[in-house]
């Protein structure tokens, strides 16, 4: 069978509006199959409305999107094929922890054995094998988000829409998560996941940034910051500052100043030997840049 290599979300001038407010302006995107990829974006800048337009729980004013190379409108159809986790609380609150996955199983037709080892598996990778009974109303918050992705996650989803599902949860589970979306992604599945957290971000293998309802950057975290012209930094206690300084930018280095200490900002680590073939530094420190300090500079250059 021939591998499939269309996009598994692919947005042409996807425009929505509420009243007078245009939430998604002419966004354009392909998110790749088998891949994280992460969703960024202030708070109001459209990823939600993003994620609904995908499942077709509003439909876009104009523009074209394609899910799973089908047109979106088609959507319904997939939906077996679709996890979606919502920012909003969408379990049964007078069911328990095992009813929830049984009910949710039974919506996607998992029945018998099978049905009972996945929420096996499932509960023991959110780690409420221990709650089952509990009824979902009385969990904690972050019990409760575990459960949603647990529920999510039953009919084997190859393509994974995840709105902030790491809210309120502990760091160690957190890891586990992360863990489990990257394994997803590497049997081929794709998880569309948003965020606020920059850690969760650079654990992806792409990010897209958006920004009153369009793309404003995308790419490998690695990308990004290239875009933004941030690259590891040197700061480097020497000698004679001015003149090194001098030195380096005469060699083409982007070399400041400051304190008397001189700061180097690299294009890649290959480059940390090349400055040290110049100058010798009474200390050193190495700095990598961080992606939140990259889509500061993009916005403020847009
Ligand atoms: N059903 C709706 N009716 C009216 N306005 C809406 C509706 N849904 C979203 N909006 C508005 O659209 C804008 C974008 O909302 P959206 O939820 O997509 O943002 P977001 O990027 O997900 O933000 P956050 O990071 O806070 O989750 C907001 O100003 C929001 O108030
Ligand atoms: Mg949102």
């Amino acid at each position: 069978m021939a591998v499939d290599k269309s996009p598994a979300v692919s947005a042409r001038g996807a425009t929505k509006s509420f009243g007078q407010l245009r939430v998604l302006d002419g966004l354009d995107v392909d998110i790749p199959r088998g891949v994280t990829y992460c969703l960024l974006g202030p708070n109001g800048s459209g990823k939600t409305t993003f994620i609904r337009a995908i499942v077709r729980l509003l439909r876009l004013d104009s523009g074209e999107l394609r899910v799973l190379d089908r047109p979106v409108s088609d959507v319904e159809e997939i939906y077996s094929r679709i996890g979606y986790m919502t920012q909003h609380k969408a379990l049964y609150p007078d069911l328990t922890v095992e009813e929830n996955m049984q009910f949710y199983s039974g919506l996607y037709g998992i029945k018998g054995q099978d049905r009972e080892d996945r929420i096996e598996e499932l509960l023991r990778m959110v780690d409420l094998s221990e709650h089952r009974k509990r009824l979902a109303g009385a969990l904690s918050g972050g019990m409760y988000q575990r459960l949603s992705l647990a529920c999510t996650l039953v009919h084997r989803p190859e393509l994974l829409l995840l709105d902030e599902p790491t809210v309120g949860i502990d760091p160690r589970l957190r890891k586990t998560f992360w863990e489990y979306f990257q394994s997803m992604a590497e049997a081929g599945k794709t998880v569309i996941i948003t965020t606020h957290l920059m850690d969760e971000a650079e654990r992806c293998q792409m990010v897209g940034y958006m920004r009153a309802g369009r793309m404003a950057a995308q790419g490998s975290p690695e990308e990004i910051l290239n875009q933004a012209g941030l690259g590891p930094r040197l700061r480097l206690w020497l000698a004679q500052p001015e003149d090194d300084a001098i030195l380096l930018q005469s060699l083409g280095f982007e070399a400041e100043i400051d304190g008397g200490v001189v700061t180097v900002t690299l294009k890649s680590h290959a480059q940390i030997k090349d400055v040290l073939a110049q100058i010798s530094p009474r200390d050193i420190r190495l700095s990598e840049p961080r992606l939140e300090e990259a889509f500061l500079r993009l916005s403020e250059g847009a």
